[in-house]
């Protein structure tokens, strides 16, 4: 049987739940209604470190209960210690919950949390990361499972030798994740089974992640997530709003409602740690890299240790023969790190993509003919073949589009009025990574299907995208399929990140239709594990390149970004509509990154002060002036049976560093700890 439809997939489809969106009926999970619902109010630690003695409530506030370590029940150890919470006296962190009031309102429940007395016996505390910590060590391995060394030939010997070197360091500050809609829970349980409305980017892991700790297989934890408004990571795994709202749940026998305020989402859903980055470039007068040295330094907490990868993408971006790439961490008494949009790719290509500006600054030759000329043919450090890799083709093409040619090279040569101009590139990469999943397709038996999956829409467009797939794996219109996810009871699906959704779940997907379609059976189970397992782990990553015109107040140092542009090579475009999106939400973030967005530690108080989104600053639609993004039309057959690559984060990749670059372009100032702030401008 072969598919007479014209294919849905590469097709502008609009999100399928689009009008449920707008017209609000979509449900996110605070908006669930339940029967004689109550509410929970986090009592966040106002220490960095310490012990929590006790914890006096007020009697007279109207509160149903006041749960901390000292009265709580007690759970199963977690395979993520901050999913024990109201566990244990020690305070490993300023904002981590050490009660839990629970009150009929929200109103009551707040009050009551504000008159909470807590006595506790506070510590001395370390919350600043610095190059020359004496806690600083080298992890064993880097997110996911990266040795977090690696060295080629002789970087020292190299670097000596090099005609031309750049020795610089880069640093970028703490950023928080800030989904429009904040992490929320709402637990009820039907006897011994738990159901959990939650806001998440994979309904399978929280539903097993919540089971460890109440001793429940995950099949006896229900999680329904149908829609999520944003996570960028922060939703990847399970977070304490989930257990608190379980355990007041079982303690008040009524269902409970935990609703992250924003404040609370600087301290307890993750952030990307701050990075100090030391890179080292050694090349000859024709450009060609000898050497490349990239070492970060990052931060975890005490509980639990998170080792981003912030130069894995170094290994994999230019050729060279002498390199060296390093992670070293220290455990501070602050909250976790985790993942934000492109973790690791995201600030190590800040580093990366700065100093390869700065080499071409020195060799005064062009900063895109400089990457053309490290071009490698296979991947640096492994040797593995690209199943495909159009990084060169993205510069060329970008260049052509945004108008590069002509550029003069030199800094600080064109001024408008007060404003400096300038223009910056830079390169982009991110891994192409599919995860074992499951879905399962069903003959409706009247010319309809119904595909399933336990995965989560986060606003990507995954279930528009799905049904495409579907539509084509089984030969017919859209129209024709029902897509079912956001819930746990579904086929099992890997986490929505790392940009992998759409391959994994479109894997098992396109298997399971594929199945009820050659079977001609009414329904159909496909599980990806045996074909995922047997990928090849190294040469798969999409690429892309980056263009940003800048002008700069000479007056008062305003920083804004006339033009931004994309050019990706980024496999099969599933839905040119939805992709679109991600990748402008990616350049959007990364201009964040680049010029607003920095979490300001106060060491005293071991807080971040701006934790809010009127200190705490992003890009606004104001701050957009003209971004566009485009593609090659990439064919892979190997990458996967979709030949899609993620699009989710490469947009944040190589975007704040063609901004940081087309600043110095401007006005010949290397900015090299992030944000680009006006008074870093100013100050030389
Ligand atoms: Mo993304 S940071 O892998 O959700």
């Amino acid at each position: 049987m072969t598919a007479t439809v014209p294919g849905a997939v590469g097709a502008a489809l609009a999100r399928l739940e689009g009008p449920e969106k707008v017209t609000g009926a979509a449900r996110y999970a605070a908006e669930y209604r339940q029967e004689d619902v109550a509410y929970g109010w986090i009592v966040h630690s106002p220490v960095p470190r310490g012990r929590l003695n006790a914890v006096l409530a007020d009697p007279a506030a109207d509160a149903l209960a006041v749960l901390w370590h000292g009265n709580a029940p007690r759970l199963e150890p977690a395979d993520d210690p901050e999913l024990d919470v109201l566990q244990s006296d020690r305070i490993s962190y300023r904002g981590q919950p050490v009660a839990l009031v629970v009150a009929a309102t929200l109103e009551e429940a707040r009050r009551a949390a504000q008159v909470v007395q807590l006595d506790i016996a506070a510590e001395e505390h370390d919350t600043v990361l610095r190059a020359d910590h004496p806690g600083l060590y080298t992890p064993e391995k880097v997110n996911p499972a990266f040795p977090a060394d690696t060295s080629q030939g002789d970087i020292e010997a190299a670097l000596r030798d090099a005609p031309f070197t750049v020795d610089v360091t880069y640093r970028t500050p703490a950023l928080h994740n800030n989904a429009m809609e904040p992490h929320a829970t709402i637990a009820r349980w039907d006897g011994d089974d738990l159901v959990l409305f939650d806001s998440n980017q994979h309904p399978s892991g929280i539903a097993a992640a919540v089971g460890t700790v109440f001793g429940l297989p995950p099949e006896r934890v229900h999680v329904v997530t149908e829609h999520v408004g944003g996570g960028f990571g922060s939703k990847g795994s399970a977070r304490p709003n989930a257990v608190l709202a379980a355990l007041a749940a079982k303690v008040v026998g009524r269902p409970v409602k935990v609703v992250l305020p924003r404040q609370a989402m600087f301290s307890l859903v993750g952030y990307r740690t701050p990075t100090i980055q030391r890179i080292r470039l050694g090349a000859g007068p024709d450009g060609v890299l000898n050497a490349i040295d990239h070492v970060a330094i990052e931060q975890t907490s005490r509980l639990y240790e998170f080792a981003e990868q912030t130069t894995v993408a170094t290994r994999h971006m230019y050729a060279a023969a002498n390199r060296r790439t390093g992670h070293r961490l220290v455990r501070l008494d602050m909250p976790t790190p985790r993942w934000m949009r492109a973790p690791g790719e995201a600030p190590g290509m800040v580093g990366l993509e700065c100093a390869i500006d700065e080499l071409a600054e020195k060799l005064d030759l062009d900063p895109i003919e400089l990457r053309i000329r490290n071009e490698p043919p296979v991947e640096p450090e492994s040797g593995t073949p690209f199943t495909s890799r159009h990084f060169v083709q993205c510069l060329r093409e970008g260049a052509e589009r945004f108008g590069w040619a002509g550029r003069d090279p030199r800094p600080r040569q064109r001024r408008e009025g007060d404003w400096w101009i300038g223009t910056g590139v830079a390169g982009a990469i991110y891994p192409t990574m599919a995860q074992p999943s499951a879905a399962r397709a069903r003959d409706l038996g009247d010319g309809s299907f119904e595909v399933s999956i336990a995965a989560a829409d986060i606003g990507t467009g995954a279930r528009t995208i799905l049904a495409q797939i579907a539509a084509d794996a089984l030969g017919v219109p859209v129209e024709r399929v029902r897509i079912r996810i956001g819930d746990s009871t579904l086929p099992k699906a890997s986490v929505a990140g790392g940009s992998s959704g759409s391959a994994s779940w479109g894997w098992a997907v396109t298997g399971a239709c594929r199945e009820l379609r050659d079977s001609g059976r009414a329904e159909a189970v496909f599980d990806s594990t045996e074909q995922v397992n047997q990928q090849e782990k190294d040469g798969r990553h999409a690429f892309g390149a980056h263009f940003a015109e800048v002008r700069v107040d000479a007056v008062t140092g305003e920083v804004r970004v006339s033009r931004l542009f994309g050019m990706y090579a980024a496999g099969r475009i599933l839905n040119p509509r939805t992709a679109r999106s991600q990748f402008l939400g990616g350049m959007i973030m990364g201009m964040g990154m680049a010029l607003h967005e920095e979490g300001v530690l106060d060491p005293d108080m071991g807080q971040w002060v701006n934790h809010d989104l009127a200190e705490y600053h992003i890009p606004a639609h104001a701050d957009v002036e003209s971004i566009d993004a485009e593609w090659l039309d990439e064919q892979d057959e190997k990458i996967n049976p979709m030949g899609s690559k993620g699009i989710g984060e490469i947009g944040i990749v190589g975007s704040p560093a063609a901004i940081v670059n087309a600043v110095w372009h401007a006005t010949g100032i290397r900015v090299r700890d992030l944000p680009v702030r006006l008074d870093k401008l100013l100050a030389s």
